[in-house]
């Protein structure tokens, strides 16, 4: 049993020696209990020097396979540890699994990868992206976090960490109703605040809530693909809503639909705030239909010029579900977001909630309430808003200057900039163009329900880009873009696929 065969290209040999003893151990070779000899005879047994046995013994004993008894020896242990059988290293291949028989719910969700930008072509070498949802982290006031974190890990740290309220903390749901009452003028409570992983978790939630397969859900088209993503994984019938340059058009809402999504205080993408008889039209419609309408608020807090509209739900909070994120005041990856209904929606999700994630993570609940309560959150707003708008001017004043066919329309808000190319331009190109030179671009036809019939546009997002990248990057892409295009890229260009019709495009 103790013949193990050293080879001198399979690594150290103390790691040899241990992984062949413990797969000893492991397959019963060596017993329970049993004796090992000393390990200067099976140091002579494997021609090997005694400390070479020592450490693989030693890693054995740390590990509990083996143990030690004074004066009488090294014996295998009686009770085997509870470690993977590989013990950390690369595992076995896999055997084939069963048919994987998706749900219905799984083949929705990924179909619905369908909707998403236009992409630069996976194989380009990008140096810059002008990628919506991009936030800077050197701005994000990170010593104030981590003091925020040492206080609430350090001692004496309570039962914050047992299991806690499914509709989350409630001092960080208490924060945020202060937050959007005071400055959204959303009428809530705190017992209707619901803490969800970031608007998606939003959107997730009230569609497992409202919406049946086979349900219309109406929503504006162009419109937010997760929003998308969610209600058709939830089988919802998706019923495109047109927008101009003020958001939503009333007129065109459906007879009927179980529920409308919509971005009103900045319309996602094309930039729009729906004015208030617009509003009111909808509300009136949803009233009349019964419909339930999702008001996505999820970059309300950057506004530059003008005051802002305060948020529909405040007109009709029995019947308007508030969404909110922090992944634009703090940065996505904190996957905060919130819910706001009226209670006797709040109820259930309290209840539907242990079936899905039973609740946020503690600890991230605490931190952000804790930042919202001691005024970090309102510091680093001001902060973020003078960078963005910064930010904004210097792109704006760039593709004026550079880019003199693109157009748009300055919203004063957001995180990004929704362009019209001109009418001859084919979208693909100028991705593919850009990308040529290192530039990510991403397309507008995908964020309409159809986009073969979209106009040529561009979302571009900058909030990550400094002012003087910015500068630098939209003159090379106007140079690029002016530049008579090579034989080579007029042949690329003649074989490019449709955004709209090619799935390569789409996903990647
Ligand atoms: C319309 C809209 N809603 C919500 C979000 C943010 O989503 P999440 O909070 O899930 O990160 C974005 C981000 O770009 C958005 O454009």
């Amino acid at each position: 049993v103790l013949l193990i065969q050293l080879q001198p290209d399979r690594g150290p040999l103390h790691r040899q020696i241990y992984a062949e003893l413990r797969e000893r151990v492991l397959d019963g070779r060596l017993a329970p209990g049993e004796r090992l000899p000393s390990t200067r005879l099976l140091a002579n047994l494997l021609s090997v020097g005694r400390n070479t046995v020592l450490e693989a013994f030693e890693m054995l004993l740390a590990e509990g396979y083996l143990v030690a008894r004074q004066g009488s020896g090294t014996y295998v242990t009686d009770s085997l540890p509870d470690a993977s059988p590989w013990h950390g290293a690369e595992p076995p291949p896999l055997g084939p699994s069963p048919p994987l028989g998706l749900s219905a719910w799984a083949e929705r969700a990924l179909s619905s990868r369908a909707y998403r930008p236009a992409l630069p072509p996976p194989e380009a070498q990008l140096t810059v992206h002008f990628r919506n949802g991009l936030l800077p982290e050197a701005p994000f006031p990170w010593p104030i976090w981590e003091r925020l974190a040492r206080l609430r890990l350090g001692y004496p740290r309570g039962a914050d960490f047992q299991y806690g309220q499914p509709l989350g903390l409630p001092e960080l749901r208490e924060a945020i109703a202060t937050y959007v009452r005071r400055a959204r003028g959303v009428r809530c409570t705190a017992q209707q605040v619901m803490v969800t992983s970031g608007s998606q978790g939003v959107l997730d939630f009230t569609t497992r809530t409202l919406v049946n397969a086979g349900q219309a859900v109406a929503l504006e088209d162009p419109g937010y693909p997760g929003a998308s993503r969610a209600f058709a994984a939830g089988g919802a019938r998706l019923v495109p809503v047109p927008v101009d340059e003020h958001g939503l058009q009333p007129e065109a809402l459906p007879p009927e639909a179980r529920l409308l999504y919509l971005t009103p205080s900045h319309q996602y993408p094309t930039g729009g705030v729906l004015p208030i008889a617009r509003r009111l039209a909808v509300l009136e419609w949803a009233r009349r239909t019964g419909a339930w309408v999702l008001e996505d608020d999820y970059d309300s807090e950057y506004r530059y010029a003008g005051r802002p509209l305060a948020a529909m739900q405040g007109l009709a909070p029995e019947r308007v579900i508030y969404g909110g994120t922090l992944s634009k005041a703090l940065l996505p990856g904190f996957r905060l977001g919130f819910l706001i209904a009226p209670p006797e929606l709040t109820e259930v999700l309290a209840e539907i909630r242990y079936a899905v994630d039973r609740q946020p993570p503690s600890l991230d609940q605490q931190l952000a309430a804790d930042f919202l309560r001691e005024g970090h959150f309102d510091r680093h707003l001001r902060r973020m808003r003078l960078i963005h708008a910064e930010r904004r001017r210097v792109l704006l004043e760039a593709l004026a200057r550079h880019l003199p066919g693109w157009s748009w329309r300055d919203s004063g808000a957001g995180l990004h900039l929704y362009v019209r190319l001109p009418d001859e331009v084919r979208e693909v190109e100028v991705i593919q163009r850009a990308a040529a030179i290192g530039i990510g671009l991403y397309g507008a036809s995908q964020y309409y329900l159809q986009p073969e019939q979209a106009p040529p546009g561009l979302v571009l997002g900058y909030a990550h880009l400094t002012p003087d990248l910015i500068q630098q990057q939209v003159a090379r892409l106007a140079a690029a873009l002016a530049a008579p295009a090579s034989a080579h890229e007029r042949r690329a260009s003649a074989a490019l696929p449709d955004p709209g019709t090619d799935p390569a495009l789409r996903s990647g």
